[in-house]
């Protein structure tokens, strides 16, 4: 039986994958953000959409510097997640705050995060309100991730435990590939 329900829809589409958002103000300062609202909108050109909050200040960042790096944590990191998405950059150095270590780029002045598995940077080419928030589309100029974090062409998941979003403090991960020419 099914039943009609008062959980927020995005609460249905879960788990979602969480991504450290690294930005520069306008001083240079680099910051770091917690986002579930992130995916791939094209393939080629390969383009990344994240979904920011106007009150962010990661909004104020990229739409200065028209660029973010979308750095990939593991559950080892849980806690620097949390309290990246709990407290703003607005407010202090937050990197320091969450004992995280930002790591040049290949092609941003953004740094990347040092502590996670992968880093995928990207230039804003546009931007749409949507309601709350406003997705940033950035195109992917440069990638890069450890080495033992991929196996067959997709993430070995036996070694790399992403971190997947259920909604406020809950989270998942994700332990078993299934190879769908095998069911
Ligand atoms: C697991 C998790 C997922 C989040 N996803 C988003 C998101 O997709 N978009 C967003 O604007 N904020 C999201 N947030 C909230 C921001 O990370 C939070 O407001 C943060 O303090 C913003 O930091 P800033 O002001 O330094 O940019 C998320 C928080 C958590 C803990």
């Amino acid at each position: 039986m099914k039943i009609e329900c008062d959980i927020k829809p995005n609460r249905l589409f879960a788990p979602q994958l969480v991504g450290l958002v690294s930005s520069i103000d306008k001083k240079g300062k680099p910051n770091v953000a917690t986002l579930a609202w992130i995916t791939s909108v094209s393939a080629e050109p390969p383009l990344i959409s994240i979904a920011l909050g106007r009150s962010r200040y990661t909004h104020e960042c990229i739409s200065r510097s028209k660029e973010f790096v979308l750095n990939l944590p593991t559950m080892d990191i849980l806690k620097e997640v949390q309290l990246a998405g709990s407290i703003s950059g607005r407010d202090g150095d937050k990197f320091e705050k969450c004992d995280l270590t930002p790591m040049g780029s290949i092609a941003l002045k953004t740094p990347c995060v040092k502590e996670c598995t992968a880093h995928i940077e990207c230039k804003v080419v546009d931007t749409k309100e949507a309601g709350d928030h406003t997705l940033f589309i950035g195109k992917v100029v440069a990638t890069t991730c450890e080495l033992e974090a991929v196996k067959n062409g997709v993430l070995d998941i036996s070694r790399i435990k992403p971190v997947l979003h259920l909604g406020g403090t809950f989270f998942t991960t994700a332990d078993e590939v299934v190879d769908s020419r095998g069911v």
